[in-house]
Formats: C-alpha cells, sequence, structure tokens
C-alpha cells in the first residue's frame, strides 16, 4: 500500500519503491511541502520491510526538478533561508544515509535543488536530455541543499566548481564524462534500465549493502556552513534582483552588493 502524499506518488513493485516528484506544471520544484513529504517517504521506505532499492525520478518527461521553489523563498530573511537550508539538507541527508540503494532516474532538469537531490541518491541513471546545472548564482545565492559538499566529493573539485561558480546547465554526455552519472539512456529506457539496476540490487545482501553505504557516507563535510552562506545571501541585493528577474521574468543586473 502506497502512502497517500499531496505531491509526491509511490508505488512498491517487486522489492522496489517508485517514488515520483508530481508537480509537473512547476516542473516539479521542491516547495516546502514536497520537501517534508520526501521526508515522509523516505521514512516509509526505510521501515517497509519488503522494499530492497528506491528509485526516484519526476513527474512528465521534461523535468526531474527544477529547483528549490523560488517563487515559496523570494521573501526570506537570511534566518528563514539557513533554516530552510537545514532542513533540506537533513531531508537530502536522510535520504544518503537510507539504509536500502536508492538509485535518481533523472528525465530531464535536475537544476539546482534537483541537482542537489540526484547527488544525495547512491547512483544516477539519466535520460539523453536530462539537463544538470547548479544555477543558483545566477539569483545571486549558493547551492544551499548539500551541493557544495556532495558535488566536489562525486566529480571532483574543478569540475564542481565549474558547475557552481558559472552556474551554466551541462548535458548528460558531460555528466557521464565527469561521473556525475552512472549511466545515460534514451528516455524511452530511463526507468527500464534503473528497473534493472534496483532489481540486481534488491538480490544482494541487505545488510551488507546497508553497511557498505555506510561507510561510503561523506567523509569531511561541513553542511551548517553551506546554510549559513546561503542564508547570507538573502541579506544582498543581489539576491533581491536575482529571484525578482526570475519572477518577472526578465535578465538579472547584479551590483555586487
Ligand atoms: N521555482 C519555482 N517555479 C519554477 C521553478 C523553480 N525553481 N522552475 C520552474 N518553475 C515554474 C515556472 O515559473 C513556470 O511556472 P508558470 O507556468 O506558473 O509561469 C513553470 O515552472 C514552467 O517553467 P518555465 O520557466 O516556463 O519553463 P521553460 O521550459 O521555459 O524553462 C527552466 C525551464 C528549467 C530552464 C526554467 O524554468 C528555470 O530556469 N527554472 C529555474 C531553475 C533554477 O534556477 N533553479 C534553482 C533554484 S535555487
Amino acid at each position: 500500500m502506497p502512502i497517500e502524499l499531496q505531491n509526491i506518488l509511490n508505488e512498491e513493485k517487486d522489492g522496489i519503491l517508485y517514488v515520483t516528484i508530481n508537480r509537473p506544471d512547476k516542473l516539479n520544484a521542491l516547495n516546502r511541502k514536497t520537501i517534508e513529504e520526501l521526508d515522509s517517504v523516505f521514512t516509509f521506505a526505510d521501515q517497509l520491510d519488503t522494499v530492497r532499492a528506491v528509485i526516484l525520478t519526476g513527474s512528465g518527461n521534461k523535468a526531474f526538478v527544477a529547483g528549490a521553489d523560488i517563487s515559496e523563498f523570494s521573501s526570506f530573511t537570511d534566518e528563514e533561508a539557513m533554516n530552510l537550508s537545514l532542513f533540506g539538507q537533513a531531508v537530502f541527508s536522510k535520504i544518503e544515509s537510507l539504509r536500502k540503494p536508492v538509485i535518481a532516474a533523472v528525465n530531464g532538469y535536475a537544476l539546482g535543488g534537483g541537482c542537489e537531490l540526484a547527488l544525495a541518491c547512491h547512483l544516477r541513471i539519466a535520460s539523453q536530455n536530462a539537463v544538470f546545472g547548479l544555477p543558483e548564482v545566477t539569483l545571486g545565492l549558493l547551492p544551499g541543499y548539500g551541493g557544495t559538499q556532495r558535488l566536489p566529493l562525486i566529480i571532483g573539485r574543478g569540475q564542481a566548481l565549474e558547475m557552481i561558480l558559472t552556474g551554466s546547465p551541462k548535458d548528460s554526455t558531460w555528466a557521464l564524462q565527469t561521473g556525475l552519472v552512472n549511466h545515460v539512456t534514451e528516455s524511452e529506457n530511463l526507468l527500464a534500465k534503473a528497473t534493472e539496476i534496483a532489481k540486481v540490487l534488491s538480490t544482494r545482501g541487505p545488510i551488507a549493502m546497508r553497511k557498505a553505504i555506510e561507510a561510503t557516507l561523506d567523509p569531511i563535510v561541513d553542511y551548517r556552513l553551506e546554510a549559513k552562506l546561503f542564508g547570507d545571501c538573502f541579506d544582498t541585493a543581489d539576491f533581491r534582483e536575482g529571484t525578482s528577474a526570475f519572477l518577472e521574468k526578465r535578465k538579472p543586473v547584479f551590483q555586487g552588493k
């Protein structure tokens, strides 16, 4: 039996829990409610003994997740922003430390918080049309859901800084070359490929996998620093300009203030 949620679909089949973020009209952007529901669904995945692996994807064929919901945080204070960051980090860390493997099936845009969500999963499979990016700098921000900590560990600091500092999107070929994703498939085969891998995982020893996940958790991280710096940005004119420009559908003009 799935759990009833507003913005997330979930269905168990043959020991695999399929979790789908379902706000397609907002490109599955993560508002607070959706992050809370991610927390609930991953608690459910942890508790359900029949679940041996989880596949996380986005609704529709355009986006995995297009980021944190900008409309929701554009009027936040620095303290509210830091708390939002800490909250998102806590939920994403729960996914990363889940005692069962989680595969992100990235079916389109994985931007900002969407890219960070994929980074918190254990494996990433992308469709050919997937687009990865950390565009926070274009809003006068830095990534606040663990991206500054996890991305350098996964693809190395040099490649990570290119993504973080330019904010420019990267295609699936680049993502495969840098090790950001494990596999790239045609869009129509994405879930089949993720399921094939999840099926292999579900035949492996659950305790061994749990311990392997624990053994490979981030070695040196400072998520609190990321959250503090994320909050600091909300005190800047650049952040107000960046978010207003997005919501008003125009290009931002940053003054460095
Ligand atoms: N937060 C809130 N709403 C978002 C969103 C986000 N991160 N990403 C997309 N949306 C909304 C759009 O505002 C739009 O809503 P509307 O129809 O009510 O105006 C809807 O989703 C569709 O997006 P749209 O921009 O019209 O689609 P597009 O195909 O022209 O562009 C993107 C797609 C992903 C390039 C563009 O939506 C985008 O740049 N999104 C923001 C990405 C970002 O900066 N994420 C990091 C946030 S920290």
